[in-house]
């Protein structure tokens, strides 16, 4: 029997409403960790589970402070021989986040698992209970470890770093855009389709007290060039521009572009566009502006690689080649 712990941090899946049929209008996080296992008897075949209660929020409050907490909690119980594998509850609208950073921070020995769930634990058809029956079937899973941190959802498992929210009600909201899914769960039982590569990304040693602001500026018709100074002048350490098509660069835009780089603050190419990301020197001459592109990530996980390497005091170059390869 695997050791399993349950790290709650709230969502819908530990949601509450006072009508079975409202999965529109209800409380994020008001049910405890306790209570989401009391609720699934059939879970005792998977592991001898315990729970913690490190957050109960509505994912849209998540900040980069709670990533660090929970990323130190989830490092320290790794640590630890009595637990095999760990799953996380969390909400879905910042999970692509949060995740994300895990992604980039944890060891890859033990299976760390993802779950949440778009309708409330109250809610007829409430997709939680088997989602997070299944977490912890994958967590149970030796081989899941290599993957670094998975999202179960619906049957399907991801990699952390390949899954983001698609919808913003429907039960299935949650999968991959470039990527599809590693394995499957069928019931409780976990298939896994692939190998996964076991090496731990460029920050995994690297956990700093806390993060710098790092903002995302959207490009769209007319968007004003000031928004890059506001964001300067607001104490902003790293910029991610989420630009038009393959990382586009309005002509206005140039001089604030300028302005940030040549103060220091890295300034990232990213796109609006939902997949295919932004590749160095596409669309733009990077070398001769002193910008730099995001590879396949998204604005957010852009960012969030950007926040590490900037407290982590990573060069330029380095900085280019951890977001190719993130
Ligand atoms: C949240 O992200 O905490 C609320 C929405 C959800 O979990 O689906």
């Amino acid at each position: 029997m695997p050791k399993l712990l349950l790290v709650a941090t709230g969502g819908t899946i530990a949601g509450s409403a006072a009508d079975t049929t409202d999965t529109s209008r209800y409380r994020a996080g008001a049910l405890s960790a306790d209570s989401l296992l009391a609720a699934l008897p059939e879970a005792v075949s998977l592991g001898q589970i315990t729970a913690e209660q490190p957050f109960a929020l509505d994912s849209k409050d998540m900040t980069p402070a709670h990533w660090l907490a929970l990323a130190t909690l989830l490092r320290e119980r790794l640590a630890a021989p009595e637990i095999d594998g760990i799953v996380v509850t969390h909400g879905t609208d910042t999970l692509e986040e949060t995740g994300f950073f895990l992604h980039l921070t944890l060891p890859r020995a033990k299976p760390v698992v993802l779950t949440a769930a778009m309708r409330p634990a109250t809610a007829r058809s409430a997709d939680g209970p088997m989602n997070l029956l299944q977490a912890l079937a994958c967590a149970g899973t030796r081989d899941a470890a290599a993957f670094g941190p998975l999202v179960v959802a619906g049957d399907r498992i991801w990699r952390a770093r390949d899954c983001s929210k698609r919808h913003t009600h429907a039960p299935d909201a949650l999968g991959g855009v470039d990527a599809g899914p590693i394995g499957v769960a069928i019931g409780t039982q976990v298939r896994l389709d692939h190998v996964g590569e076991g090496a731990a990304t460029a920050f995994a040693g690297v956990l700093p007290n806390e993060l710098p602001r790092v903002d995302v500026l959207s490009a769209y018709a007319g968007a004003p060039a000031d928004l890059i100074d506001a964001s300067v002048a607001n104490g902003a350490a790293g910029i991610v521009l989420a630009l038009a098509g393959h990382g586009s660069v309005p002509a206005d835009w140039l001089p604030a572009i300028g302005k940030a780089v040549t103060r220091g603050i890295p300034v990232v190419r990213a796109s609006r566009v939902a997949s295919g990301g932004v590749m160095p020197q596409a669309n733009f001459d990077d070398a001769a502006h002193g910008t730099l592109a995001c590879g396949r990530l998204t604005p957010w996980q852009a960012r969030v690689a950007l926040m590490l390497a900037i407290s982590t005091g990573m060069a330029r170059n380095a900085l280019q080649e951890t977001l190719l390869r993130a």
